[in-house]
């Protein structure tokens, strides 16, 4: 299973704040954004991470994850030039994908939340076996998303992008799951109106062919876009109060990589340095004394 993170785009709904610096690294209170969606893909068990941003950004990205040996995964970097569409990720993937299932993940995507490694165990399986996994998320202003309509027996009935009147309030989150013919079919893409090659055409594709299922995301989970000024300080909030109140730490992608056997407890006190006397380099300092509750 390989994996994507599509970290590009132009920000400018967060001007001047991405004037000079890319979106998904702009701090989540304690972390860059991008440590979050890295850490839902390790999460998923994915070693093999392809990371598309701008290349005026890549080489930040480059200079904060290198190779991505501190996290025990494999971690390659790859152009997109202009934000022609997020399923264009699939084009400018397809060697590092090699016809093996992958899933995709949009780097301003925050996931949160209980029974979350199995969701994604269950998307995998269902790769393997030739469908796609979207996830659903109840919000209460569906125009703003792509758009899922489901019947009782959560089977997909529609996906629309942005629709002037949604068919339900399940948002479709930025977090997919692919089978291997991912490449193929976004080839039969056409840009869209705003001349993007839209991650809900794909969607559709999988539909039309009876190969796309969803999860819905339950009540006490926490999905947010960290996209816009009001939500990039709901995240913080949110985080904030997650860390301080249970001790835990939000998105460690150290720590995840640590509890799956990836990285020993000697390279986690290595990784934990490099973080100097900062809480996040004192937690994973925890985390290797054993002195943390899973
Ligand atoms: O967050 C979930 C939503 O993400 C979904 O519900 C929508 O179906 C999906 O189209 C997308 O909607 P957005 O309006 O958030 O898309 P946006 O164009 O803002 O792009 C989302 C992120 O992907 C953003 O951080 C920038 C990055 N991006 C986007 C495009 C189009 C790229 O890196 N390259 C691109 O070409």
């Amino acid at each position: 299973m390989r994996g994507i993170i599509l970290a590009g785009g132009s920000g400018t709904r967060l001007y001047p704040l991405t004037k000079v610096m890319s979106k998904q690294l702009l701090p989540v209170y304690d972390k860059p954004m991008i440590y979050y969606p890295l850490s839902t893909l390790m999460l998923a068990g994915i070693q093999d991470i392809l990371l598309i941003s701008t290349p005026e950004d890549l080489p930040r990205f480059r200079e904060l994850l290198g190779d991505g040996g501190q996290f025990g995964i494999r971690l390659s970097y790859a152009e997109q030039p202009k934000p022609e569409g997020i399923a264009q990720a699939f084009l400018i993937g397809e060697d590092f994908i090699g016809g093996e299932p992958c899933a995709l993940i949009l780097g301003d995507n925050i996931f949160y939340g209980g029974w979350f490694s199995s969701n994604l165990q269950e998307a995998i399986t269902s790769a393997e076996s030739g469908y796609a996994t979207i996830f659903g998320c109840y919000v209460r202003d569906p125009e703003r998303f792509g758009v899922m309509e489901l019947n009782s027996e959560y089977q997909v009935l529609s996906v629309e992008e942005k629709p002037e009147k949604p068919k339900s309030h399940y948002a479709v989150t930025g977090l997919y799951f692919y089978d291997g013919r991912v490449c193929e079919l976004a080839k039969q893409l056409q840009p869209s109106s705003r001349g993007e090659l839209e991650i809900t055409g794909l969607n559709q594709l999988y539909l039309r062919e009876g190969r796309l299922k969803a999860q819905v995301l339950g009540r006490g989970f926490a999905w947010m876009d960290a996209g816009t000024v009001a939500s990039l300080m709901e995240a913080a909030v949110f985080v904030e109060t997650v860390q301080n109140r249970q001790g835990v730490v939000v998105s460690a992608p150290e720590e995840i990589a640590y509890y799956a056997g990836w990285i020993d407890k000697a390279k986690l006190l290595e990784s934990a340095a490099l973080y100097g006397k900062s809480p996040y380099g004192e937690h994973l300092c925890r985390v290797a004394e054993d002195r943390f509750l899973r």
